[in-house]
């Protein structure tokens, strides 16, 4: 017998490939809905309830707004975007976060013009080309809010309470963190001090920490090497060496947060990865999780189910008004469903319905797409098993979806113009005129 291509080595090109969705991009199937159903309704609602608007922006941008918000020398920029040049040989990145976006988009629509601070809600993906793992994705999406032309420390405040309150209507046990980084100006002196200190212990440093000493020393702060643990207990603290205004502003926060009773911690080591950030920054971690994520050793950070912070000098940095300031904050969500799976918050995993439509027969299932479609106009929540054809099946059906009636047309039904109304809880039988059956299952149900 002559050998197949395949027994020979060779590709079998009878057998079609099999693809696989690509690495840190996840379906989000079926099952997992109600959870983002959830999350996004409550987000939306406590949004909405605290007088943000909605805006939704393009996946894609000009690479040079990430690069100039978000910073060289940062990860997000130096190592994890998603950028190609298109065919217009224009270089593009796909959004690792929004917040460069919405000021671009503030300034764009001369948002300056209405009344400030102008507060914008987002919900939607981001990209970030990151080694994968539990709580880290390459594609995974954000609920942020950014408050621009405010220097109110109150607005910080809300940005953090409503995050707070939001995770926690979501069931979840969480700790904010917090921490003042002041102004850049403030923040020079601080660096050159903490550059200092870390240049003696420079031998102990690992290597990626050397180049963060040369180029970004304050994430030296939070990085996840063992070393740098025991050498910042006794590192200078960015606190002591903050300007008075963002001292007084910071005090103002504190007061805030406690009048609103969202608990807090102080954070002397929290920095934040991104370089726009100015005075407050914040971080939410959930209380519970280690069972969900253990496996990768930088816990910690991979566990913030939020952050953000003031960035007063970004909207100026990309052309705005001079001293814009500006405040906010973006949740993600996977990390957010990873907690409640995590902290095993209750959730209602069935669709549940009022009523259940079943056919049998041809002509009964023609004749059902048009009962079925007045009941859901009629705003009656129905579920349907056209493509079954067994009665006990499409009963059991109902049963699962706990509905209060079930409907049954048959064969007969049709003829006479007639359908069953069927009592689930009882079992109790009514044949009524299929032109009524709407108001009277309306009735049944109490509407
Ligand atoms: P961020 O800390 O980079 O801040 O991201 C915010 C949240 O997005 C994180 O706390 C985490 O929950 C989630 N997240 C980040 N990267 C990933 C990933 N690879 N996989 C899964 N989830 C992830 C920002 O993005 C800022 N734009 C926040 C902000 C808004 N600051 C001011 N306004």
């Amino acid at each position: 017998m002559p050998k197949t291509k395949k027994e020979i080595g060779g590709i079998d090109d009878k057998k079609p490939k099999v693809y696989k969705s690509l690495r840190g991009f996840r379906d989000i199937l079926p099952d997992s809905q109600v959870y983002w159903d959830k999350v996004e309704d409550a987000a939306r609602k406590i949004a909405t309830d605290y007088s943000f608007d909605r805006i939704r922006l393009p996946y894609l941008e000009q690479t040079q707004l990430f690069e100039r918000s978000v910073g060289k020398g940062t990860d997000i920029v130096d190592k994890e975007m998603f950028s190609f040049v298109d065919p217009s040989n224009t270089k593009v990145t796909l959004r690792p976060e929004a917040t460069a976006q919405v000021v671009r988009t503030y300034i764009e629509h001369g948002m300056l013009n209405k009344p400030q601070p102008v507060k914008l809600w987002y919900f939607g993906p981001m990209f970030r080309h990151d080694r994968p793992q539990a709580g880290r994705y390459r594609q995974f999406w954000q609920f942020g809010l950014e408050a621009i032309g405010s220097n109110e420390p109150i607005i910080d405040a809300q940005i953090i309470i409503i995050c707070f309150r939001l995770l926690k209507e979501l069931g979840l046990d969480v700790t904010v963190q917090i921490n003042s980084i002041g102004t850049p100006e403030s923040r020079r002196d601080y660096i050159m001090e903490l550059v200092s200190y870390f240049k003696q212990f420079r031998r102990q440093l690992s290597e990626t920490d050397k180049k963060r000493l040369q180029k970004n020393p304050l994430r030296l702060l939070d990085s996840k090497e063992p070393e740098i643990q025991e050498l910042k207990v006794d590192a200078p603290q960015i606190v002591d060496w903050l300007d008075d205004t963002s001292k007084q502003d910071f005090m103002k926060v504190l007061e805030y947060l406690d009048e609103a009773e969202v608990p807090y911690e102080l954070n002397p080591f929290l920095v934040r990865g991104l370089d726009y950030y100015s005075k407050t920054v914040f971080e939410i971690i959930p209380n519970v999780t280690r069972e969900v994520v253990n496996e990768n050793e930088e816990e910690k950070s991979q566990n913030a189910l939020g952050g953000g912070g003031r960035y007063d000098g970004l909207v100026e940095m990309l052309g705005g008004r001079e001293g814009t300031p500006a405040m906010g904050a973006a949740l993600g969500i996977e990390r957010i469903i990873l907690a409640m799976k995590a902290q095993e918050v209750p959730i209602n995993k069935q669709r549940e319905i009022d009523v259940f439509f079943c056919q049998l027969g041809e002509a009964a299932r023609r004749k059902g797409l048009s009962v079925f479609e007045q009941f859901r106009s009629a705003g009656i929540t129905t579920g349907e098993a056209f493509g079954k054809g067994s009665l006990k099946t499409q009963l059991e059906m109902a049963d699962k979806l706990k509905a209060k009636v079930a409907l049954i047309l048959g064969q007969k039904e049709v003829l006479d113009g007639t359908i069953i109304i069927r009592d689930m809880e009882s079992g109790a039988q009514e044949i009524v005129d299929v032109k009524k059956v709407v108001e009277i299952v309306q009735k049944q149900l109490g509407g």
